[in-house]
C-alpha cells in the first residue's frame, strides 16, 4: 500500500502541494493529469524520496519516508523502485543493454530473457549496442522505460513515459507499461498529459490547486482511501 497523508511542498512562497492525501493499493495504477507546474513530478520526486516533504508522511509498503540514511535510500531505490524520469537520465557511457540492466545487475536478479521480452515489446530490441545519444528522444524515453522494469521493482514512478512518442507507439509503450505492472504486481503511479494513457489506470486523478481529484473540473472530489472505496463510488 502507498500512503500520503497531508503532503505540504512549497517551493519559497510558492505552494505547490497542500495537504495532498491519498491512498494506493499495492499492485493497483494511478494517473495523475493536471497542468504544466502543477506539481505532478514534484509529488513523484517526494514519493521516490529524492525531495523532503515540508509536512506530512509517506508510507510504501512497511517503509516510511524519509528514509533513515542514503545508504537506505539507494538499497530501497535498487530493490523496489522504478523510475521514469522526464529527463530519462540514461547513462551517457554505458550502451542501450548495458543501461537497462543497471539497477538489476546491482539489485543481483538480471533476467536477461526478461530484459530481452521488454525491449522486444518495446520495440527497441536492435538499439542494444548503441549509446543514449546516438538514440532519438522516442528511443531513450522507451529505454528508460525498460530500465525502470527489468528489475521488477514493487514501485514504479513513470513521469510522462509516452511524453515523446508517436501516437501508436505511445499506445503499444503504455499497454506494455501497465501489463508487466499487472503481472509483476507492481503498483504503479504514471503522470502523462494523454487521456489515452492516464484512462488505462485504476485510479486516474487530476493535480490541481495543490491536492488530487478525480474528476476534472468542477465537481472536485478528493480521492477515496482504496481502490476498492473509489470503484464503490463510480457504482
Ligand atoms: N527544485 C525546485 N526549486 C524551485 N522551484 C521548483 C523546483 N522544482 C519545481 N519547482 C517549481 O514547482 C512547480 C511545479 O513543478 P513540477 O516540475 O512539479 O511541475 P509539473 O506538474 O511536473 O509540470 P510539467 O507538466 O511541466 O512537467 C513549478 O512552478 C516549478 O517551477
Ligand atoms: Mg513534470
Amino acid at each position: 500500500m502507498l500512503n500520503l497523508k497531508n503532503l505540504q511542498k512549497s517551493f519559497g512562497d510558492i505552494q505547490i502541494l497542500r495537504d495532498l492525501s491519498f491512498a494506493l493499493e499495492s499492485g493497483s495504477s494511478a494517473s495523475i493529469r493536471g497542468a504544466s507546474g502543477s506539481g505532478k513530478s514534484t509529488l513523484l520526486s517526494l514519493i521516490a524520496g529524492f525531495e523532503l516533504p515540508d509536512d506530512g508522511t509517506i508510507h510504501i509498503d512497511d517503509v516510511t519516508l524519509p528514509f533513515t540514511s542514503d545508504k537506505a535510500a539507494d538499497a530501497f531505490r535498487r530493490d523496489h523502485l522504478g523510475v521514469v524520469f522526464q529527463s530519462f537520465n540514461l547513462l551517457d557511457c554505458l550502451n542501450v543493454w548495458d543501461n537497462i540492466a543497471f539497477t538489476a545487475r546491482l539489485k543481483g536478479n538480471h533476467d536477461k530473457d526478461f530484459q530481452r521480452t521488454l525491449m522486444n515489446d518495446m520495440a527497441i530490441a536492435h538499439l542494444s549496442e548503441k549509446l543514449p545519444q546516438q538514440l532519438s528522444g522516442g528511443e531513450q524515453q522507451r529505454v528508460a522505460i525498460a530500465r525502470a522494469l527489468v528489475h521488477k521493482p514493487s514501485l514504479v514512478l513513470a513521469d510522462e513515459p509516452t511524453g515523446n512518442l508517436d501516437e501508436e507507439t505511445s499506445e503499444q509503450v503504455a499497454n506494455t507499461l501497465f501489463a508487466q505492472c499487472q503481472t509483476l504486481n507492481t503498483t504503479l503511479i504514471v503522470v502523462t498529459h494523454s487521456h489515452e494513457v492516464a484512462e488505462k489506470a485504476d485510479v486516474p486523478l487530476w493535480l490541481r490547486h495543490g491536492q488530487l481529484y478525480v474528476k476534472q473540473h468542477r465537481e472536485q472530489q478528493r480521492p477515496s482511501q482504496t481502490h476498492a472505496e473509489q470503484k464503490s463510488l463510480e457504482r
